[in-house]
């Protein structure tokens, strides 16, 4: 059965009638050609589809598009305007990947959860959980660890994470 849905995708409205059983991911890369986006398990375990889904980091491969009616998307490419993001930039600089297929999925998780910790809100190794979580890689670790890298950039990704939250 189809449903039209309507979506904002980095900053584009589009309107879209599709199987109700197209996750967003699907959506994205075969419906609208956003394949910065990539699909690695299809099974919300790598990290690779995620987004930022009405502002907060989510993996699109375990998403119906129909229950997004509405919401904004942004993906990799929607976080450069003019100038790359802060967080791009800072894996160019720290050489935090290899092939790049993890990458995007990299950089928008650490973009969403660098607002979760600027947010307050604790990860499972915060030890204080009245103050401010501050950044140390292995929060850092922690809060990524969602988004698995076959290259093993994690050192160099860790490295981008730290200065970009600076
Ligand atoms: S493709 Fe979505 S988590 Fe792996
Ligand atoms: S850079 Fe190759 S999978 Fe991460």
């Amino acid at each position: 059965m189809d449903q039209s849905v309507t979506v904002t995708v980095d900053g584009v409205t589009r309107t879209l009638s599709l199987d109700t059983r197209t996750t967003v991911l699907d959506a994205l890369r075969e419906r609208l050609g956003v394949t910065s986006v990539k699909k690695g398990c299809d099974h919300g375990q790598c990290g690779a589809c995620t987004v930022l889904l009405d502002g907060r980091r989510a993996t699109t491969c375990l998403s119906f598009a129909v229950a997004h009616e509405g919401s904004e998307i942004v993906t990799a490419e929607g976080l450069a305007d003019q100038n790359l993001h802060p967080v791009q930039r800072a894996f160019l600089d720290h050489d935090g990947f290899q092939c790049g297929y993890c990458t995007p999925g990299q950089v928008c998780a650490a973009v969403g959860m660098l607002e979760e910790a600027k947010a307050g809100s604790p990860s499972y190794v915060t030890e204080d959980l009245t103050a401010d979580p501050a950044l140390d890689d292995e929060e850092i670790r922690e809060r990524m660890s969602g988004n698995l890298c076959r290259c093993g950039a994690y050192a160099n990704i860790v490295s981008a994470i730290r200065e970009a939250s600076e």
